[in-house]
């Protein structure tokens, strides 16, 4: 019981200190910490190299390819990508709405590498 009561006390502090933070705007800081922490091994998030996994798109390209909404709706959504060779599925992730606007905070702060077209 013990454990317990500390458990919830502990719990609302988090949720105390959580949301101040939460109530501001999207902040790409922690849209990178997502990325480099849940993304990276798969995904490229500088502004040269090519993904570390083939086929996934180096996040500098994304916002060439959706518009920051679709891709908002996509990342809560949940974006189910499988994907030859491997066939595995890659993706089953799925963000919350403020990770997600997060997220794409961080991918504005990326500069696309210079398209040949
Ligand atoms: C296990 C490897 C892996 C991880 C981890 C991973 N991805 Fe992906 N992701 C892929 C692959 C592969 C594709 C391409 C799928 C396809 O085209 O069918 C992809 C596609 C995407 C796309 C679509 C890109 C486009 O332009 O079409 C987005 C957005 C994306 N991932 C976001 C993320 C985010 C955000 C995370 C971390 C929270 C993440 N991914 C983690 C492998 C991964």
């Amino acid at each position: 019981m013990r454990f317990k009561i500390a458990l919830i006390a502990c719990a609302s502090t988090i949720v105390m200190i959580g949301l101040p933070a939460r109530a501001e705007d999207a902040s790409s800081a922690r849209g990178g910490e997502i990325a480099k922490t849940r993304c990276a091994r798969c995904h490229a998030l500088d502004e040269a190299t090519a993904s570390p996994y083939p086929g996934a798109y180096p996040f500098r390209k994304v916002l060439e390819r959706w518009t920051s909404e679709d891709l908002k709706t996509a990342l809560t959504t949940g974006i189910i990508a499988s994907h030859p060779p491997q066939d595995e599925t890659v993706h089953e992730m799925k963000l919350s709405p403020e990770e997600a606007a997060d997220f794409i905070a961080y991918l504005q702060t990326l500069t696309p590498a210079p398209s040949p077209r």
